[in-house]
């Protein structure tokens, strides 16, 4: 059972111990990936990204790739939320370029065709994955497990890619709720077993990312966004009461208050539109509060971003605080400005 102590050598898991740290602890969404020349050089070994993520040696390579360049506070596994539906038998194609390629789920019968019992040889690879980082990893360094929500996962399952309205789920949820519902529970029970593995294997944070949270009206979003969240926290939290969860509602806007208070998330990462107030004032009192740089101004760098980056370090200095970006990080971004952005955080200058 991973420590949660106020005196875990991991400053990551003190802030969820309730502990106001100065600096904050700090990582970022997608701190693995193209923008670092030593994951293309890996990448390039490979014939597509799933291979990567199943290869066990390989993805602990890249996952430890920003951490021994960064010294980041914690590590996040490298995989993807689209190893759910893969692992299910649902074909899944990253195409270069383009994004990743699902053949779409359109029906009832397309639906049965998805198989839970068959995810256990691909999940373990992940596990693997997450055995082989815990054990290089400095053991100041966390390591945060992960899977998509149900809700934003089941859009690209039902759309077959990433789409702007999310509009074959929303209709699917307005046409037949009880055929989506099914889809739902469904990647509720894997995607607990999933992160289970996870801890088992040493992940001691998770993170759920709902991605494409934002754009339901606030019924549909307490049904489909909070509502499976909700079960899926309280089911890992019968097993495992100690793991913080934090959940990544991008785009909720002043729903991430209820999406905070109600699903039983630890710790709330928001995305790059949350206005600090919001953040810092009308987030629950015990909500660890992640984020929210704007992934373009990293990218930019200069003047403006690192302002912003003390104000943001100033807004959060009274409160359980995690430095992280609004979103993942863009694969233009210079490797020097998110050390310098490190170095800001922590007040070399
Ligand atoms: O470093 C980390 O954060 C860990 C690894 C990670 C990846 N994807 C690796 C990846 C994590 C946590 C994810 C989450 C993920 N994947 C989300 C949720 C967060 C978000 O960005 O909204 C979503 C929606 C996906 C689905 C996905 N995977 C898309 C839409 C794409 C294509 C876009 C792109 O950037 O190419 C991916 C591919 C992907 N996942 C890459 C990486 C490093 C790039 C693939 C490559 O190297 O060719």
């Amino acid at each position: 059972m991973p420590a949660r102590t106020t005196e875990s050598e991991r400053r990551m898991l003190r802030v969820f111990a309730g502990q106001t740290l100065t600096p904050p602890p700090i990582w970022l969404m997608r701190q693995a990936g193209r923008y670092l020349p030593e994951y293309r050089e890996v990448r390039a070994r490979v014939r597509d990204f799933l291979e990567l993520c199943y290869t066990p040696e390989l993805a602990a390579e890249v996952t430890l790739q920003p951490v021994r360049r960064f010294d980041f506070d914690a590590a996040i596994v490298f995989a993807d939320i689209l190893i759910v539906p893969d692992a299910l038998n649902q074909t899944v194609r990253f195409v270069e370029g383009e994004g990743p390629r699902l053949d779409a789920i359109r029906s009832a019968a397309e639906l049965a065709r998805l198989n839970p019992s068959a995810t256990r040889p691909k999940f373990q690879r992940v596990f693997e994955t997450v055995a082989r980082v815990r054990q290089d990893l400095p053991h100041t360094t966390a390591l945060i497990g992960f899977c998509g929500a149900p809700w934003t996962v089941a859009t690209y399952m039902v759309e077959g890619q990433g789409s702007v309205d999310q509009a074959g789920a929303r209709l699917w949820a307005y046409r037949d709720p009880q055929g989506l519902q099914r889809l739902i529970s469904l990647l509720e029970d894997v995607s607990v077993e999933y992160l289970s593995g996870q801890i088992d294997a040493g992940a001691d944070v998770l993170q759920i990312f709902d991605s494409w949270a934002g754009n339901l009206p606030d019924d549909q979003f307490r049904h489909w966004v909070i509502e499976p969240t909700r079960r899926l926290v309280g089911r890992l939290k019968a097993r495992y009461p100690t793991v913080p969860v934090i959940g990544f509602p991008r785009g909720a806007g002043p729903l991430a208050r209820a999406y905070a208070a109600e699903t039983g998330v630890d710790g709330l990462s928001c995305d790059w539109a949350m206005p600090l107030k919001f953040m810092a004032q009308e987030l629950p009192k015990h909500t660890v509060v992640q984020g929210n740089l704007d992934p373009l101004l990293l990218l930019a760098g200069g003047p403006a971003f690192e302002s912003r980056v003390a104000e943001l370090v100033a807004q959060f200095a009274q409160r359980a605080f995690i430095f992280n970006l609004g979103h993942g990080i863009q694969p233009q971004t210079p490797p020097e400005n998110v050390a310098r952005l490190v170095g800001l955080v922590r007040g070399a200058d």
